[in-house]
């Protein structure tokens, strides 16, 4: 945590007015229909980062923004911005979002919660007649599920200064587009929306998101105070064999991308198993080439997702693997190329005193969760003090269509928000 302002520890009368005003019918209304951008047939949403269901849904939010009377505003990596100006315009502004792109499988709630929960915040300020003091700024961050251009997190560590601009805008999806033409195209479309600069020092960073786990639920809780993120890495393993006959080649003498990859993945999947039950490991991505049943493969290109809450764990599971991928290349070309390593980390303790006295300021029944899932708040947290608020999500289910949770829970949760948000930009 970095930072100079200090933080309130309760959250004043007036600020718990005006989360009282939260019409939780109003945002429940709005994210339905920020769902329809990119809805799946199975009720879920595919919104891919900069793609034109990312472009219509930053319109939508966007003008929801301009009813509200919010300055709009986008920066070089299409991170967007909707400003409530303070009485002090040139105070460091309380920033809160989140993110609106999804996972091809995504849920309605996954980041958008977040981005509308702040909005909602700002109307129930509104509403009660509260003029912040420095200004509140709503943001939808870039690209932070890391499906179509990978590493996530794009907007946010641009932002924090955490990854060059140049670096992300060179990376490629699954078709060659890099970042830099995807982005080119959203600023375009949104070309009547001033440029900011890049960056800048928040005065502090709030982050609304359903939890996607099942520890609210299970506890019968509306609000989790977040008390940190796990620690998380990503890899990018090819594998390059030889191409041939599937009914020619003598088994012995063949060099089988899947058979290596496949022994690669077991080793991996081992190792984490040894390590006992804290570690996380997920091989979501797993393509062959040429992808035809009578052709040995010629190359695989999987993804490695590990996670962990302890640092030097995760540090040497994450090591282990380059030795564990060569030791069974069987023959193989083996390239391990590692995207990102963020270390786990612990919110501030006055972050979390505010929420929790928020939640408690509203009768609001909360307790303290720890994150298994990443969000853009992990890289504010070294910018500026950062905190999370979770609400349940229905059986702990997220990264799926099927995710779900209740309005009531998303009306709370923007409560809070709205409590911390107002106490923040009044103090
Ligand atoms: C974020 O969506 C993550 O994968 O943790
Ligand atoms: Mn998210
Ligand atoms: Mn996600």
């Amino acid at each position: 945590m970095a930072g100079d302002f200090v933080l309130p520890q309760r959250p004043g009368a007036a600020a718990v007015a005006a989360a009282e005003g939260v019409d939780g019918d109003r945002l429940w209304a709005r994210l339905m229909e920020m769902a329809a951008h990119g809805a799946t047939e199975a009720g879920g949403v595919n919104r891919q980062a900069l793609s034109d269901a990312d472009i219509a849904a930053r319109a939508l939010l966007r003008s929801w923004g301009a009813e509200l009377g919010l300055e709009a505003s986008v920066d070089t990596i299409g991170n967007l911005f909707l400003r409530l100006p303070g009485k002090d315009d040139g105070a460091a502004p309380v920033l809160s979002g989140s993110h609106l792109d999804s996972q091809p499988t995504g849920g309605k709630f996954d980041g958008a919660y977040g981005v509308l929960a702040a909005l909602e915040a700002v109307e129930a300020m509104q509403g009660a007649g509260i003029e912040p003091a420095r200004p509140i700024e709503i943001v939808a961050w870039t690209n932070e599920e890391g499906s179509r251009f990978s590493p996530g997190m794009m907007g946010s560590t641009v932002f924090t200064g955490a990854r060059e601009l140049d670096t992300v805008l060179a990376a490629r999806d699954g078709e060659g587009t890099t970042v830099g033409a995807a982005l080119a195209r959203v600023l375009d479309a949104e070309g009547d929306v001033p440029k900011r600069q890049l960056g800048g020092r928040p005065a502090a960073f709030v982050e609304a998101h359903i939890e996607q786990g099942p520890v609210l639920e299970a506890a019968g809780k509306s609000v989790g105070v977040v008390t940190g993120i796990e620690g998380k890495r990503v890899f990018r393993v090819t594998v390059i064999g030889k191409m041939g006959h599937a009914g020619t080649v003598p088994q012995g003498e063949r060099q089988d991308a899947v058979i290596a990859a496949a022994a690669m993945v077991t080793a991996i999947g081992d190792a984490v198993a040894a390590d006992g039950r804290g570690a996380k490991f997920t091989v979501g991505m797993f393509n062959v080439h040429p992808n035809a049943p009578s052709v040995i493969p010629a190359k695989v290109h999987f993804s490695v997702d590990m996670r962990h809450a302890d640092a030097v764990k995760l540090s040497a599971l994450g090591d282990g693997i380059v030795r564990l991928c060569g030791e069974n290349g069987m023959g193989c070309e083996v390239d391990v190329n590692e995207l990102s390593h963020d270390a786990p980390l612990d919110f501030c303790q006055p972050m979390r005193s505010l929420i929790g006295a928020g939640s408690g300021a509203l009768a609001i029944p909360s307790m303290d969760v720890f994150s298994g899932a990443g969000h853009d708040a992990r890289h504010l947290h070294y910018l500026c003090p950062t905190g999370m608020i979770f609400v349940p999500s229905r059986g702990g289910i997220s990264h799926s269509e099927d995710e779900w949770t209740e309005p009531g829970h998303l009306a709370d949760g923007a409560r809070v928000l709205t409590a911390v948000l107002a106490t923040l930009a009044t103090a």
